[in-house]
């Protein structure tokens, strides 16, 4: 089971944060099949932490390449979008150093399968969505 249907993505106006965001759910289900088999003891801690390190690396190129574009542009809300990134690694890695130093698998699990799931999409549709619009406008055609 997947915590993220890659059909069912919202899509933007812009293919390269429609392929980052694929590769972001496909990290975020990996993630969440190692939690799960954590939880049952048929995978080992070490592969869920690398797992959230490479969801949490990829996290961080995906913001800034859409950052990066959003500068190049000009955004005007720019500050606002970039807060929200900022507050989501923050997020991320403090549930991560949690993680690591307590085990504690019902809150990643809950984090994997509810927080990142209904955050992701919600962004999509609302700031990514917007943004996508604006770089694409200014660019010509998209
Ligand atoms: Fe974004």
């Amino acid at each position: 089971m997947s915590i993220v249907d890659l059909a069912a993505i919202p899509q933007v106006a812009l293919a390269f944060i429609n392929d980052d965001h694929r590769e972001e759910a496909r990290l975020l289900n990996d993630l969440a099949e190692a939690v799960k088999g954590h939880k049952v003891g048929k995978i080992p801690v070490e592969t869920v932490l690398h797992r959230f390190e490479a969801l949490f690396a990829h996290t961080q190129e995906h913001f800034g390449r859409e950052e990066e574009a959003m500068r190049q542009e000009g955004f005007p809300p720019y500050p606002v979008h970039k807060g929200e990134h900022d507050r989501v690694i923050e997020e991320m890695e403090s549930e991560e150093t949690h993680f690591r130093e307590t085990g504690d698998t019902g809150r990643l699990w809950s984090y994997v399968s509810e927080g990142v799931p209904a955050w992701f999409i919600g962004h999509i549709q609302s700031m990514d969505s917007v943004t996508a619009q604006f770089v694409s406008m200014k660019r010509g055609g998209g």
